[in-house]
């Protein structure tokens, strides 16, 4: 079964077709974030004006590189919610009317449950051999295995959520204030860093760590050069990364100082500022005005340790086989070693998707949407857009 996703939440505009759920035919993302990186976010108007733009030549060019016409697609999928209602608006409204010209099957999908989804995705359009017309599409070998614990951590939410069977979820924990990726962007912002902030911490924190490791220094001391708290809210698997947020800012705002300070000679006024939270502020002097970097690596791994110790904690209380990282902050290399190291002595797997199905990308709209139709669900053409929408979750 051939099936055209459809991506347009936030600031990408994608366009995708695979096959049964898995096999990839196309993926096509138009991203906007050259765009946003000016105002250090995404603005929502100049967002949707983008969507709209972009998506025709997106689709026509998914079409092409698949090497497939109209004919050949048996249904359409298109992301409802959440996200902004009027980038929703776009991808939605021209799958409906694609639905409607071609007479296809419509299927509206929770961006959440795609971002799970992209687990699924195999980079080949090579099926596997064994399988024929009647084999089993629900579970197909290299596909993630039941039951699983799904972290998703993108820009706007972190959940910790249980799947038992395919679109079963059971809420476990979530962000009591900003997501993970939320304070990436937002940590970005404080240290004058580029948006989407996740990869530009992850890149100047990789910086700090490799010229430390060239000066003799350790990782543990690169990664911790900064003592930053922690919010562990024991007892829970929820999270919180607003005090962390808070600390970063004090400390930049210190680190901007000194650097300053360096200019006129002098370290008098702002030094105090920074050794307040500094375990190791002559590692940091040493760097002269690369201190930012040492913020950054120390702000990641302050986020890479709670989100690693929880979910290796739940994979535990659980009993899962799997662990599925979901969301932009998948992406995190340092965050998927660090799974890898807590998750392997307990013999649990760790699968996460390539780095393009991690953050926003119409494949995994187009897998989700799939195990959907495989039960036979589809949505009318009266679907609205949900900008709030959340997981389907069971009660515990
Ligand atoms: O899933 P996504 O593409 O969009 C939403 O559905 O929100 O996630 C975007 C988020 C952004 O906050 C971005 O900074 C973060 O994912 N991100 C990363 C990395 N790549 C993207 N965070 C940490 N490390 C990365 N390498
Ligand atoms: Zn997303």
């Amino acid at each position: 079964m051939l099936i055209l996703g459809i991506e347009s939440s936030c600031d990408e505009t994608g366009a995708a077709i695979i096959k049964d759920g898995r096999y990839l035919l196309s993926n096509v993302v138009a991203s906007q974030a050259e765009i946003h990186d000016r105002y250090g976010g995404v603005v929502p108007e100049v967002a949707s004006r983008q969507q709209l733009t972009t998506i025709i030549p997106v689709l026509e060019m998914a079409l092409d590189q698949a090497g497939c016409g109209w004919d050949n697609i048996d249904a359409v999928a298109a992301t409802y919610g959440p996200g902004l209602a009027g980038s929703l608006l776009v991808g939605l409204t021209v799958g409906k009317a694609i639905a409607m010209a071609y007479n296809l099957p419509f299927l509206g999908v929770n961006h959440l449950e795609a971002h799970i989804y992209a687990n699924w995705l195999r980079e080949t359009t090579e099926i596997d051999a064994n399988a024929s017309d009647d084999s089993d599409w629900e579970y197909q070998e290299g596909d993630p295995i039941y039951p699983l614990l799904c972290l998703v951590i993108s820009g706007a939410h972190s959940e910790l959520v249980l799947m038992r069977g395919h679109g079963q979820y059971e809420l476990l924990g979530r962000t009591r204030d900003d997501a993970a990726g939320e304070a990436f962007d937002k940590v970005a912002r404080i240290l004058g860093l580029n948006y989407p902030g996740g990869p530009a911490i992850q890149k100047a924190a990789q910086h700090a760590q490799e010229e430390l490791e060239q000066q003799g220094k350790s990782l543990t001391q690169a990664l911790n050069a900064y003592r930053l708290p922690r919010s562990w809210l024991r007892g829970t698997y929820d999270f919180s990364f607003s005090g962390l947020k808070t600390a970063m800012l004090h400390l930049a705002e210190g680190a901007v100082g000194e650097q300053n300070a360096q200019h006129a000679h002098s370290t008098e006024n702002t030094g105090k500022q920074v050794s307040q939270y500094t375990r190791m502020g002559v590692l940091a002097e040493q760097r002269g005005g690369t201190n930012i970097e040492l913020l950054a690596a120390s702000f990641q791994e302050a986020v890479v340790d709670v989100l690693a110790v929880k979910t290796r904690l739940a994979s535990q209380e659980y009993h899962v086989k799997q662990v599925v990282l979901a969301g932009g902050v998948a992406a995190n290399i340092n965050l998927r070693t660090r799974l890898e190291r807590e998750l392997r002595p307990l013999h649990i797997r760790l699968q996460y998707p390539p780095i393009e199905f991690c953050t926003d990308n119409a494949a995994m709209i187009a897998s989700a949407a799939f195990f959907h139709l495989l039960r036979g669900e589809q949505h009318g053409l009266d679907l609205d857009v949900e900008p709030g929408l959340s997981l389907p979750f069971s009660k515990k």
